[in-house]
């Protein structure tokens, strides 16, 4: 593990008072690489930037002098009845940001009654972190294996390992023009690989000496057919994450999906994609009430988050911020940084005079 230059933090500062405050002392602990890794999108960060800007514009319209008494964040999600809609997404090789890496996560996400969906780039072993999570929900992060063989092996290992859903990633089959990643020379430190996977790595793209995208990296990637395949393949059910148009959202809860994910990677695949929260309303209503609707990509404040249950979504999940918070202070800064977000939705729910979140609908935002 290198990246890493003043040790993280063993308590919190009395001054850290919202998510944004943990990139400074993200910035502070990890070295140009890592921090280009986990702050850094692709291209010209638009998609990025977009992401934030679109949350901004919306507005939220309080309802005044209600009850709220007996208000609660909690949400029901894939069945389940949830303290909060806050899950932690899935980040490939958390040891690049903290020693512990996703064991740190497991264990914040146990604390505060948070999903963690769990990279198949994970630098830890399923097992290890299972441990580490206690009785944690945790949910894993698929990305396809070149083959479906490959692929119903690791969701096996996954379900062995406690992880209660799978979400497969559909949104990132090659590799994306991250520009800032070149800038500051990144490459993998020894000793961070994927935990999971055979040699450490994704399996490498056939299609030798023709196209290396369209025959080469393409030729390896999923399609509708196998999303399809792993529904009835294996008992869990499955979320595809990477969804922006209604039609493939549609799709996937036809083909038996429980839910899609509406998110462009948090801008660090395709430049120039429409913001997720822009996306989501669209999205929704393909979906149709027919599974369940996750949004990411620049949910930062608790408000963000009541913007996204008006706009359709059951639940969000933040990705940098975490990271950011694992960086700067492990565990026990991710836990604070989910802590946060849940207390600004407490306070935005009742200043808006919503005791459930169920009632949070388009009516909230004008
Ligand atoms: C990611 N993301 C991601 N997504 C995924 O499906 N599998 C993965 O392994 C990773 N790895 C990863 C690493 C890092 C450092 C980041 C920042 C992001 C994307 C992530 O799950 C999520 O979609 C975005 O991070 C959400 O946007 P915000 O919250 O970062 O704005």
């Amino acid at each position: 593990m290198t990246g890493l230059r003043p040790p993280p933090l063993d308590r919190i500062p009395s001054t850290l008072s919202c998510l944004a405050d943990y990139e400074s002392l993200a910035r502070e602990r990890l070295d140009d690489g890592a921090w280009a890794h986990v702050a850094g999108a692709a291209a010209d960060g638009l998609t990025a930037q977009r992401n934030r800007e679109a949350f901004d514009r919306l507005t939220v319209r309080p309802r005044i002098l209600r009850d709220v008494a007996g208000g609660a964040t909690a949400v029901t999600l894939l069945g389940r009845r949830l303290a909060h809609p806050v899950l932690l997404a899935p980040i490939a090789y958390q040891r690049l940001f903290h020693p512990d890496g996703e064991r740190a996560t497991a264990m914040a996400a146990e604390a505060v009654d948070a999903v963690m969906v769990v990279s198949t780039l994970a630098s830890e072993t399923l097992e290890a972190i299972a441990q580490a999570g206690g009785a944690g929900q945790r949910w894993f992060q698929l990305y396809w294996q070149g083959d479906r063989a490959a692929t119903l092996a690791l969701c096996e290992r996954a379900q062995a390992a406690g992880c209660e859903a799978l979400v497969l990633t559909v949104d990132s089959p090659v590799t994306a023009f991250r520009n800032d990643l070149r800038r500051a020379g990144f490459r993998l430190p020894d000793g961070v690989s994927a935990a999971n996977l055979p040699d450490g790595r994704m399996p490498p793209p056939g299609g030798a000496g023709r196209h290396p995208v369209f025959d080469g990296a393409m030729a390896a990637a999923p399609r509708w057919a196998d999303v399809a395949w792993l529904c009835g393949a294996q008992p869990l059910p499955v979320l595809v994450k990477g969804v922006l148009h209604p039609d493939d959202a549609a799709e996937a809860v036809a083909l038996g999906c429980a839910g899609v994910v509406v998110s462009n990677h948090g801008g660090r695949t395709l430049d120039g994609t429409p913001a997720s929260i822009e996306a989501l309303p669209a999205v929704a209503a393909g979906v149709a009430g027919r599974g369940a609707v996750l949004l990411d990509g620049g949910v930062r404040r608790g408000t963000d988050i009541l913007k996204a249950r008006a706009l359709g979504a059951d639940a969000v999940l933040i990705g940098r911020p975490a990271t950011m918070a694992l960086a700067a202070a492990g565990a026990l800064g991710v836990a604070h940084a989910v802590k946060l977000l849940v207390e600004e939705l407490a306070v935005a729910m009742a200043l808006c005079g919503l005791a459930s979140l169920d009632d949070a609908g388009p009516e909230l935002l004008g």
